[in-house]
């Protein structure tokens, strides 16, 4: 059975046919499933999810790039909903410079970013980190704050090697999705290959990133085999191993997960 640690079943692109997509995915072999808020309103239907399904949890958090939604009063909230029996971490949270390149947006999402590790701190809960175009400032920040007392998974991981060994090094997950049956994916193939299979979690981060051959259509948990069969073909091992490894992993991670 695989554990599915990022999705986004919040999203308007499952509108359509989220009840029916959901309701089919422990027969398909999908046992859990971490559906991340990213923003305000994605926190709150995740909420919603959860009293919907047994096997999803949720995350709460505000994402970088919608740190527009933060305040004290919606970090209030959050702090009480993390206290939720079905609330198994905060994210997704950290830093993207990708789209936003002005030097006091970053400030702020440096701010914010804090603040959340913080909460999870207090709350006693894992994170989960979204880092794209931040590698130096997230590390620095993660260490910062004594990262190794957080418990947590870099998402989507797409930096190096040495900079997947340096979490490591703090206890953090990396997860790992369809990116990394990409063909150009050079990098995280290596990562995927190389890093201990105890450091690895799977992920969609659904509806985005499709492996192949669904690249470029609408992602779900029901994918995951693909990215399964590519981590176990890098490794050279069996993917009842990783199914199995990497659902031992995120347990341990998201300890409210029954
Ligand atoms: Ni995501």
């Amino acid at each position: 059975m695989i554990f599915e640690s990022h999705a986004h079943y919040d999203d308007r692109r499952f509108d359509s046919d989220r009840d029916k997509l959901l309701s089919s995915m422990q027969e398909q072999g999908i046992e859990t499933i971490i559906n991340v808020g990213s923003d305000l309103r994605g926190a709150q239907e995740t909420v919603a999810l959860t009293e919907k399904y047994d096997f999803i949890y949720g995350a709460v958090g505000i994402h970088p790039s919608d740190i527009g939604d933060l305040n004290e009063e919606v970090y209030t909230w959050m702090q009480e909903t993390s206290r939720r029996p079905k609330i198994a971490a905060i994210g997704e949270i950290g830093l993207d410079y990708y789209w936003d390149k002005d030097e006091e947006v970053k400030r702020s999402q440096r701010y914010w970013f804090c603040r959340q590790m913080e909460l999870a701190r207090e709350e006693g809960l894992p994170v989960i980190i979204h880092s794209r175009d931040a590698a130096e400032d997230t590390l620095k920040l993660v260490q910062g704050i004594h990262g190794e007392e957080i418990p947590g998974v870099i998402h989507c991981f797409s930096y190096s090697l040495e900079m997947a060994k340096e979490y490591i090094r703090m206890g953090y997950y990396i997860g790992i999705g369809g990116v990394v049956t990409f063909k150009k994916a050079k990098k995280l193939k290596e990562v995927a290959a190389q890093i201990p299979l105890e450091h690895i979690l799977l992920e969609t981060d659904c509806p985005y990133l499709a492996p192949e051959p669904e690249r470029g259509k609408r992602n779900s948990s029901l994918n995951l085999p693909y990215v399964v069969q590519e981590i176990a073909e890098l490794r050279g091992i069996s993917r009842e191993e990783v199914e199995e490894v990497t659902r031992e992993n995120a347990r341990r991670l998201f300890w409210k997960v029954k």
